[in-house]
């Protein structure tokens, strides 16, 4: 729109200086116009930066010019500092300075922001005397995401601007609003539905020549409540609680302390102490590792050759989703939400109304949130599978039982008219199998969801053998529209995410055969980071679920010779511990579907009374055993799988593992802390733990791992050079 108002205006093109990455123009006569250029989000790189200051000097000492106006263009204003730069040399004029002298400037200064203003974006529109922004724009201090601080004034300026509390709760959470909020906060001073740089350029001539003081946020005083030492306190117990570890938190809550009780400079001098620490911690590098990660698995391959760039994916209007259990009931909102039409189809009458109620009420609150109307109409429900009949797409989502759902594939196969997709939500079964029920196998694609539905942002998309790379492309792009972020990876025994979960909870099994103790466990997980550990989860869960999977594959009745199995998961169930449901599980809880887990007395003999039977004799096991044993195991099994091509790069596990396991994002995901810990001594221990235990093939070590530290090592994003060409020497 810049472009669109600057010839509405007739803008001084004949004095149009383009920048290298930003432009000038003067419109209206007496207003200067610098946009930022650099695609895709207008960042701040070097490049711009000194571009921004030059014609910042420019507009200064130009007569005519009497107020300025900063926007973006392509309707954005600003993604922040560019990210890419962090990992190199940092060049270029620093940001703070340049922001700094922005506020200083005898010439008003107007942000004209459209789009999105993030990080040091924000930053650099509180450097501005004033804020227009289009209804449309979001807006926040992201950094806290990225291991960093909004190190370029933000933690200074905000507050001084919006107040303490909301200046900690979006500065600590990284949190985006809406223009609307802003404008609430005080964040923004005038929001627009209609051109924003229009707005500012009549905002910019109307300021033009007025006192600037009260204008400068750095010079105002930081309010400051009589009750700021406890908010300090609460925010400081409410982060440390949250973050898992994570110490840019912890550091954000402190520099807005450092407003709150010094004068600006002051402030400012603690603001780049803590963001030095925060720059060149290994948190921050794991966390823009994921942030990168997550953009990366959209360019997704397979070992067949098909590709994100040269696969189109097929328009799909009408979605079937197949049961509405936990599963399906969450898909269906999803599908809703983004603005499919959904037959949602159940086998049993009364299931299907308990369902439509469920579903509708998710759908309400979504709404109520969303500040949208509830997509209830998008959705026909019925009885009957042959109401699929016209749909582009199918869903599966029927017991995870390989008879029942090759019935349903079969069915669906005769029903569908020709070219439909049929895609599966199984946590694990062979999707070659489920193909080879139809009639065209290439249609057929796992599109693994994870509980609840509607909220994981993780999809797994597996292609089976025969999958094409259009079923591919289109499950890819569904997935997209429902706000998801989905990783493509290959047909294999629970997947990705399930695969590498199993030798994770054998080991923590094992453990409490040799001498541990369920809460032991899952502190030393938690303390690392995961949001529950193996026996918290597995209470919450629901034993039950394994057990059933177990059952099913003769797990539990086999006798396990060569390879270590252990029953206690099926002792449990077996007398009825189920978890929360049953009040009982790896802890008690004060009621079946009690919430509170509380060591168990009784777990613990029965415990002893096992170990006594079985033959082991329990030791003491410290939290690094813990942790070694069941995260190395877990990251072994990675390895095979990038090995196996299941994956095509350690970034895909790392962010099915973040966003679908809640392994801690400033750990970066199982591979890129595999990096970190360092490859040679995760085989090191890999082979000291299989030594000690030779029934437990998944310790041992992994022939790409071996690979690797024999190839020196190379860092994460040369593995798949290794991989792809087992003779390199890099
Ligand atoms: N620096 C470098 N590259 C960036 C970037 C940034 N700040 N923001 C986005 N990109 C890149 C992405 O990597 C992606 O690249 P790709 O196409 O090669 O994968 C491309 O821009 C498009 O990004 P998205 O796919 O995320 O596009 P969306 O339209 O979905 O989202 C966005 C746009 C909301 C701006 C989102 O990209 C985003 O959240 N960016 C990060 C914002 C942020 O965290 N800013 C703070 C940076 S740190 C900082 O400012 C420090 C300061 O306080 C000193
Ligand atoms: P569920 O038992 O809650 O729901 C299954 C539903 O399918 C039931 O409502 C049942 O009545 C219905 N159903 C069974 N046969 C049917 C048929 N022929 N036609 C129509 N409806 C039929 O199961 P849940 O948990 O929703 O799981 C469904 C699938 O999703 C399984 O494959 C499971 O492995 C997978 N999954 C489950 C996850 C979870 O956390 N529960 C996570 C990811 C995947």
């Amino acid at each position: 729109s810049a472009k669109k108002f600057r010839s509405a205006v007739g803008s001084d093109t004949s004095n149009g200086l383009f920048g290298n990455m930003a432009l000038y123009s003067r419109v209206s006569g007496s207003v200067g116009l610098i946009t930022l250029q650099n695609p895709p989000v207008n960042a701040l790189s070097a490049v711009v930066r000194q571009s921004l200051i030059d014609l910042m000097d420019r507009a200064l000492s130009e007569p005519e010019v009497k107020s300025v106006v900063i926007c973006g263009q392509n309707g954005k204003f600003c993604g922040g500092a560019d990210i890419k730069e962090f990992r190199s040399d940092m060049t270029g004029p620093p940001l703070v300075p340049m922001i700094d002298r922005l506020e200083l400037s005898s010439k008003p200064v107007v942000a004209a922001i459209e789009g999105v203003a993030l990080g040091g974006g924000l930053e650099l529109a509180l450097g501005c005397h004033y804020r227009v922004a289009h209804s449309k724009t979001r807006l926040g201090l992201p950094e806290v995401t990225l291991g960093l601080l909004p190190g370029a004034g933000g933690t200074q300026r905000l507050p001084r601007l919006v107040g303490i509390p909301a200046a900690l709760e979006l500065i600590t959470t990284g949190r985006h609003v809406t223009a609307a909020e802003a404008l609430q906060l005080g964040l923004v001073d005038f929001v627009t539905d209609h051109n924003t740089i229009e707005a500012a350029v009549k905002l910019a001539l109307s300021v033009a020549g007025k006192s600037l003081d009260s204008r400068r946020i750095s010079t105002c005083k930081c309010p400051r409540p009589p009750y700021a030492d406890a908010l300090f306190e609460e925010a400081m117990q409410r982060v440390r609680r949250s973050a898992r570890g994570a110490i840019a938190p912890v550091a954000c809550v402190q520099a807005v302390h450092a407003a709150a009780t010094l004068p600006f400079a002051r402030g400012m001098e603690q603001e780049k102490q803590l963001m030095a620490t925060l720059f060149t911690s290994g948190q921050a590098r794991a966390l823009q590792y994921q942030f990168f990660a997550q953009r990366a698995v959209s360019r997704w391959s397979t070992p067949s050759g098909a590709r994100w760039d040269t696969s189109k994916p097929r328009p799909v209007h009408k979605v079937a989703v197949i049961g509405l259990g936990t599963m399906g009931r969450g898909i269906t909102v999803a599908l809703a939400q983004a603005g499919l039409s959904v037959v949602a189809v159940e086998t049993h009458e009364k299931q299907l109304m308990e369902a439509k109620r469920v579903v509708s009420g998710m759908l309400e609150r979504g709404a109520k949130r969303l500040g949208a109307p509830p997509a209830l109409d998008k959705i026909n429900y019925s009885c009957e599978i042959q109401a699929v009949a016209d749909v582009d797409l199918v869903i599966e989502a029927v017991f995870e039982d390989m008879v029942v759902k090759k019935t349903v594939f079969r069915q669906l196969s005769a029903i569908c008219k020709p070219g439909t997709f049929l895609f599966t939500n199984t946590s694990g079964l062979d999707i070659d199998e489920l193909a080879a029920q139809t009639r065209n196998p290439e249609l057929v694609v796992g599109m693994h969801f994870f509980a609840p539905a509607h909220v994981m942002k993780l999809l797994e998309v597996v292609y089976g053998r025969r999958s094409s790379s259009q079923a591919v492309a289109t499950a890819m792009k569904i997935g997209k529209n429902m706000d998801k972020i989905s990783v493509a990876v290959g047909n294999c025994s629970g997947f990705v995410g399930n695969r590498m979960l199993r030798p994770y909870l054998d080991q923590a099994f094992f453990l409490l055969e040799e001498g541990a103790t369920p809460e032991l466990v899952d502190q030393a997980l938690e303390e690392f980071g995961f949001a529950m550990g193996v026996f918290r989860m597995s209470d919450l869960s629901g034993l039950d679920i394994g057990w059933k999977v177990r059952k099913a594959k003769e797990m539990v009745s086999k006798t396990h010779q060569d390879c270590r199995y252990s029953p206690l998961g099926d002792l449990l169930c077996e007398r009825g511990r189920f978890g929360q449901k049953t009040g009982r599980g790896w802890y008690q809880y004060d009621k079946p579907g009690g919430r509170v887990a509380k060591p168990d007395p009784w777990l613990h003999s029965f415990l002893e009374k096992y170990r006594a039977q079985r033959g082991f004799v329990a030791r003491r096991i410290d939290h690094q055993e813990v942790l070694e044993r069941c995260l190395y195991a877990l990251i072994n099994e990675g390895f095979r799988i990038l090995e196996d091509r299941i994956a095509s790069g350690p970034e895909d596990i790392d962010v099915i593992y973040v966003l679908g396991y809640s392994w801690p994002r400033h750990r970066g995901g199982p591979m890129f802390y595999a990096q970190m810990v360092g490859l040679s001594r995760i085989l090191e221990k890999l082979e000291y733990y299989h030594q000690l235990h030779l029934d437990i093939p998944s310790l041992q070590p992994c022939s790409l791992l071996r690979k690797l530290v024999a190839n020196g090592r190379p860092p994460i994003h040369k593995w798949v050079e290794v991989i792809k060409n087992p003779h390199s020497h890099l």
